[in-house]
């Protein structure tokens, strides 16, 4: 018995450290994500997210609990379910990224003329 949860402890170890999100530095509660990340800040305020206000709270979460360093598809349904299921209905679980077809931050199409940015 004893071997066999040590052997399930090493089987499933990595598996938890890959799963784990990765944790971000710590900040104080007067700084603001743009004082440390322009470049995103500025992509961001130049598309619809920005002018609409959609925080970056909104998908990475807080800096201390509850951070995501990478957002998934899953963070987009709460304001675009219909988007998110399409996708989901035609697209494998490890191609389930709007950033196929949308830009990052700018949340651009990819396949029109004002894309790319
Ligand atoms: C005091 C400066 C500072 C503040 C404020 C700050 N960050 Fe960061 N952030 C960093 C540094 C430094 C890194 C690490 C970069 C690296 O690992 O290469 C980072 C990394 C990240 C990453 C990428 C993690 C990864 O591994 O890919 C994200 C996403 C992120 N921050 C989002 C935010 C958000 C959202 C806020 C506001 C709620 C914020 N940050 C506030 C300095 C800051
Ligand atoms: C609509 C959701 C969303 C919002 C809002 C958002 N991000 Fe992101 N962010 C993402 C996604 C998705 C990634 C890429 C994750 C991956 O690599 O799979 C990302 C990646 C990042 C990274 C890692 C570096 C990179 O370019 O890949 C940083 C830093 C970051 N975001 C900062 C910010 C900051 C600062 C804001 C606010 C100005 C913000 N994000 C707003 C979804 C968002
Ligand atoms: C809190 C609500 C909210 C969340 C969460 C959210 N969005 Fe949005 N998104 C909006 C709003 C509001 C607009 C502007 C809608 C409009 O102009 O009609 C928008 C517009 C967009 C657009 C169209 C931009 C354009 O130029 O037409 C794309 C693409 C997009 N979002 C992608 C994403 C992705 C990808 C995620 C998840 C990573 C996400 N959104 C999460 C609220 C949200
Ligand atoms: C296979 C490509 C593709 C993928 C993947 C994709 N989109 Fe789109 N999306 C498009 C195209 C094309 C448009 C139309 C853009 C235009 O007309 O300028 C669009 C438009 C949008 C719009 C603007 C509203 C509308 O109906 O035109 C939103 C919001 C949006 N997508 C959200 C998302 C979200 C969230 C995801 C991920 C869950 C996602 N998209 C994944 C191709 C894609």
């Amino acid at each position: 018995m004893k071997r066999l949860i040590a052997f399930f402890v090493v089987l499933f170890l990595p598996l938890y450290a890959i799963a784990a999100e990765k944790q971000h530095i710590k900040t104080s509660e007067d700084q603001e994500c743009f004082d440390c990340h322009t470049a995103e800040t500025d992509l961001w305020n130049s598309g619809k997210h920005g002018l609409m206000s959609v925080k970056c709270v909104v998908c990475h979460g807080s800096t201390d609990k509850n951070f995501h360093a990478k957002p998934d598809i899953n963070r987009c349904r709460a304001c675009h379910w219909e988007k998110v299921a399409d996708v989901e209905k035609k697209l494998y679980p490890k191609e389930r990224k709007c950033t196929l077809c949308h830009t990052l931050h700018s949340v651009k199409s990819k396949f029109h003329s004002d894309g790319g940015k």
